[in-house]
């Protein structure tokens, strides 16, 4: 069986729910504490054993490109201060893995962006990445247990979670049956359903293992929902052809492209750190306690 090498990060979208910040600034760029967003995702791939990194960017991510390559200018005014330990860290982010960049020159939508990879990829099976979620399992990468169901069947695999009835219609909904220990073989698929249509409240979220199989899929995928060509649509019709499996990923998962998710990440990662837990903490406790003594005086 084929090796999962390659991963496809889509960070073409426009990120409007956090405009004004995203005019100039990727959403994948913005910083939980002092790293950004797209480092923990390329991080999380390359942990799970991805060696090239394909991001279907656009040319207002160009900071995205920056990030991962050398900065000499920067490592001379380092090197003088004798920031060695500095250097090293900046040099160690680009040579996690071989980065490779290609637009999508116009946002049709998540299942454009991943066929817009089909000639970088290739004819192997690769893994799919969402540039604005976080997944955190310090034992077993999120995308990792995905790749490691591919390689006990040979075929796609998605990534969900379960969530409450009336979220259905922020996701992409998967109904299968269960097949072994957690893992379901898929039976429909449907994006961003209302109550009623939904076949299940199992979500999908930003993590895929796809066989080169989906690219034919995409091609013959109309568009669909908000005017773009959906991924789920795509896998709908990539499951007519050959079996997908489904597995809730474990693990903590961030949705950092809506304010409260990212919010959330960033106070989960600062009482993550060492440096730092203690006096957030006491921070939180006395926000906590200044607005409790507010609610008491209003009410
Ligand atoms: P989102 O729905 O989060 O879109 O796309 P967005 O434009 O980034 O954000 P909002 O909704 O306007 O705030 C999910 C993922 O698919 C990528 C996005 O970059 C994001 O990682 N995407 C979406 C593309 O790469 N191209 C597209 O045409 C659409």
């Amino acid at each position: 069986m084929k090796k999962v090498r390659k991963a496809v990060i889509p960070v073409a979208g426009f990120g409007t729910r956090f405009l004004p910040a995203t005019k100039s600034t990727p959403k994948e760029m913005m910083p939980l504490i002092d790293k950004p967003i797209i480092h923990y995702i390329v991080e999380e791939a390359v942990n799970s054993g991805i060696e090239t990194i394909i991001f279907v960017t656009g040319r207002h991510k160009r900071a995205i490109e920056d990030y991962f390559d050398y900065y000499p200018e920067l490592e001379q005014v380092l090197n003088k201060s004798g920031k060695e330990k500095e250097i090293e860290m900046l040099r160690q982010i680009s040579n996690m893995a071989e980065f490779v960049f290609i637009r999508q020159k116009q946002q049709l939508g998540l299942g454009h962006a991943v066929l817009t990879a089909a000639n970088l990829v290739g004819n192997e099976p690769f893994a799919v990445l969402l540039g604005d979620e976080i997944i955190k399992n310090d034992e077993k990468p999120g995308i990792k247990q995905l790749i490691d169901i591919y390689y006990q069947f040979g075929k796609s695999v998605i990534g969900t979670m379960e969530v409450p009835k009336e979220d259905v219609s922020k996701y992409g909904i998967v109904a299968g049956k269960e097949v072994i220990n957690g893992i379901k073989i898929i039976e429909s698929l449907i994006e961003k359903p209302s109550v009623e249509e939904a076949p299940s409240t199992t979500a999908i979220i930003g993590r895929y293992v796809l066989t080169p199989n989906v690219f034919d899929a995409l091609r013959e995928t109309p568009i669909g929902r908000g005017g773009e060509i959906q991924l789920t649509d795509g896998l709908s019709k990539l499951r007519e052809k050959e079996v997908i499996y489904a597995k809730d990923i474990e693990g903590i998962r961030h949705d950092t492209g809506n304010k409260l998710g990212y919010i959330e990440a960033i106070i989960d990662f600062a009482l993550d750190r060492q440096d730092l837990k203690d006096e957030v903490f006491k921070m939180i406790k006395e926000k906590y306690k200044e607005m409790e003594k507010d609610s008491v005086e209003q009410n």
